[in-house]
């Protein structure tokens, strides 16, 4: 995959970065998100290369632009998979609280796990922890495993869960355990990669949160040498039935990180409101600032992009 390809990307969540900011705070989630995706379609439609989407907004009759399937880009020999969330975090972007991105994994064709829009039970951890998590384990016994990789205790951690009523016993648990909690509104993205940042105070990520999600957080922990593992979760026999459309066929697979974003993938996200690792876009007369990171699993190099748009040029 040429390496060139990822400051391509970036223009594309810098685009509809820029477009879903200007709604932050309006209370309006799909107000917000359509921007994003109008915004990052016509970028993805301006770089020259035969891309594909395999986490999207959605099945084609649901979602009108950007679905599963949908061909984007310019045309070309280069033919690529797209994970993608235009808006990651619709209601922090809404409510003008901490965290939104917009966001794109990049892989070679077939190397993205095609995930069901469903939930998926995560556990995401940095480079000093990767092979010390265990979906088949309690919390309890992760986070003794973590602290054990990390050489700290459990109550050096500080474990991050999505609020939700559904972790009400494990958070139970891991507060019994001794852990740390810091409980997110939305955002199972960044809180993802915040685990691998030594400076955002997070050591683990439990809980359950969307399947794409989950992908888009295994690509980005693929570049940044973290780990992540996952089990899809139905909430009904429609969902079973579709994910064995989507040709899911062991509905328990514990996926590991390699399972979700194989071979060489990129990864590009542009901050929309304020982050833990990406600041969100500022508007000044006649521009405004964004910041990006851009990022390559075969290098691991990791580059943040701060850049100023000028509207009127
Ligand atoms: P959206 O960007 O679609 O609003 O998703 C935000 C999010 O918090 C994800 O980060 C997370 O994986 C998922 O929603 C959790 O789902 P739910 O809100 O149903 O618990």
């Amino acid at each position: 995959m040429n390496r060139n390809f990822a400051l391509e990307f970036v223009r594309v969540t810098e685009a509809a970065a820029l477009s879903s900011a200007r709604l932050m705070g309006r209370g309006d989630e799909k107000l917000a998100d359509q921007a994003a995706v109008d915004a990052m379609r016509n970028a993805l439609n301006s770089v020259e290369f035969d891309g594909r989407v395999v986490i999207g907004e959605g099945e084609r009759d649901e979602a009108p632009m950007l679905y599963i399937g949908e061909k984007v880009g310019k045309g070309g020999s280069v033919r690529l998979d797209l994970a993608l969330d235009p808006l990651e975090g619709t209601t922090i972007c809404a409510k003008g609280l901490n965290n939104s991105i917009s966001v794109i994994a990049i892989a070679e064709e077939g190397n993205f796990l095609h995930a069901p829009d469903c939930y998926m039970e995560k556990i995401a951890v940095g480079p000093e922890a990767k092979g010390a998590i265990d979906l088949n384990r309690t919390p309890t016994e992760n986070l003794k495993e973590i602290a054990r990789a990390k050489k700290c205790s459990v109550s050096d951690l500080t474990a991050i869960i999505l609020d939700r009523p559904r972790h009400e016993e494990l958070i139970k648990e891991v507060r019994m355990a001794g852990a740390r909690i810091w409980l997110i509104g939305d955002g199972d993205v960044s809180a993802a990669i915040a685990t691998t940042e030594p400076t955002s105070g997070v050591d683990v990520l439990f809980g359950t949160g969307g399947a794409p999600e989950g992908v888009i957080a295994a690509a980005a922990l693929r570049c940044r040498g973290g780990d992540f593992i996952g089990r899809l979760v139905f909430k009904d026999d429609a969902e079973r039935a579709r994910a064995t459309r989507m040709g899911i066929d062991d509905l328990r697979k514990v996926y590991g990180i390699h399972d979700l974003a194989k071979g060489n993938v990129m990864f590009c996200a542009t901050g929309v409101t304020q982050g833990t690792f990406l600041n969100g876009i500022r508007f000044f007369k006649g521009g405004a600032e964004s910041h990006s990171v851009v990022m390559r699993s075969e290098t691991g190099t990791i580059r943040y992009i701060h850049t100023q748009h000028h509207f009127n040029r």
